[in-house]
């Protein structure tokens, strides 16, 4: 059977930057209550003029030049995100068209924060039946464009990007070992936005009240979130027959630095091998891991044959995780 191998990664993010002292004179909040509850510094917020895309393609444009391959060979676009351009058509279909992918189907993916597995999950499948050959899977997300920026509990976590792979069917043992995906409906009311879709329309009326934006329980939140991307690292490892000891990198959705250390701990994965830019982008949504994949590859950090593990959560709620031999 093929393996889907990463062939570049790219990412794309603005140049504006929110710290914790632009927060303190916007809202009732402290840099140290910040740093102690999150781990977040600053984050990357788009500008009014900007959108989802403006930052997708420039990822996609960077994980294609890395693989040295023309968008005119890529099969799929995949666009994982909450935050699209437009409801339709797809912001994928613009990346598509931007990236000169021809010959590419393109779709948007809706799984939040798990959306870049969702994708990888998607796009490994799609490779390994012989239907594709090349894909590109974005996961971007604006979350800036749905936060109520007076509400201190929610404004502070949150930031925008994109990230993007190229993922090829090869023959070797290189790529994708293995992706698991989870969802439980029946916690969505965990994190959700309620307005703005087909069943509270954003109408004039409730434009000028809530605004469609994001709600988040944060406490029941993280415990779930603890539980979850420890549970579904450790599928993917049995599945892969390997132990966290052995795992070379360990990327985990940037939500919450004490999410991030509470589920290392849980793993037992070694230190100093888990990857943490949490300070300097905040939760980036569906970006946050290919954002810290593409980091971690264009500083050099990654060495071939190596073993990344990637585990993602988020609203839905859905969870997943994907183990990579680099
Ligand atoms: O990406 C999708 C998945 N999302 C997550 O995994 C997020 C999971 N949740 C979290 O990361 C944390 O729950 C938060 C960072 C959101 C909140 O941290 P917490 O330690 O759970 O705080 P809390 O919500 O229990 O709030 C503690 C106190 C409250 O005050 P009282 O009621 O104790 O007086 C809040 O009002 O902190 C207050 N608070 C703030 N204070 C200063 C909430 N936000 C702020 C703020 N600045 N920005």
């Amino acid at each position: 059977m093929k393996i889907a191998r990463i062939a570049g990664t790219g990412r794309g993010v603005p140049d504006k930057v929110l710290t914790n002292a632009d927060f303190e004179r916007m809202v009732d909040t402290s840099d140290e209550w910040i740093t102690a509850r999150t781990g977040i510094k600053e984050r990357r917020i788009s500008s009014d003029d900007e959108a989802l895309s403006d930052f997708a393609i420039p990822a996609a444009q960077r994980a294609l030049e890395m693989a040295g391959i023309e968008g005119s060979s890529v099969d799929l676009v995949i666009v994982a995100t909450v935050t699209p351009d437009t409801s339709f058509p797809a912001t994928s279909t613009q990346v598509q068209d931007a990236i000169g992918a021809v010959n590419a189907a393109a779709f948007d993916l809706s799984a939040a924060c798990t959306g870049f597995i969702y994708g990888l999950g998607v796009a490994e499948s799609m490779i390994q039946t012989g239907a594709v050959e090349t894909t590109v899977v974005i996961g971007a997300e604006v979350l800036s464009k749905i936060v109520d920026y007076t509400e201190r509990s929610t404004s502070v976590l949150f930031g925008d990007g994109a990230g993007a792979v190229v993922l090829r069917a090869d023959e070797g043992e290189r790529g994708l070992l293995g992706v698991a995906m989870h969802s439980d409906g029946s916690l969505g009311h965990l994190i959700d936005r309620p307005v703005g879709g087909s069943r509270r329309p954003l109408t004039k009326e409730r434009a000028d009240g809530d605004r469609g934006y994001i709600r988040m329980r944060g406490n029941e939140t993280f415990r779930v979130a603890v539980r979850s991307l420890a549970d579904v690292s450790n599928e993917v490892l049995d599945k892969c027959g390997v132990s966290p000891a052995n795992v070379d990198w360990f990327i985990p959705h940037q939500a919450n630095l004490r999410i991030i250390d509470a589920v290392g701990q849980r793993l037992e994965i070694p230190e100093g091998r888990t990857y943490v830019n949490v300070e300097r982008y905040g939760n980036t949504s569906a970006a946050s891991i290919p954002i810290a994949l593409d980091e971690l590859n264009r500083d050099g950090k990654i060495a071939e044959g190596q073993l990344v593990l990637l585990s993602a959560f988020g609203s839905g709620l859905t969870w997943g995780a994907s183990l990579i031999r680099w």
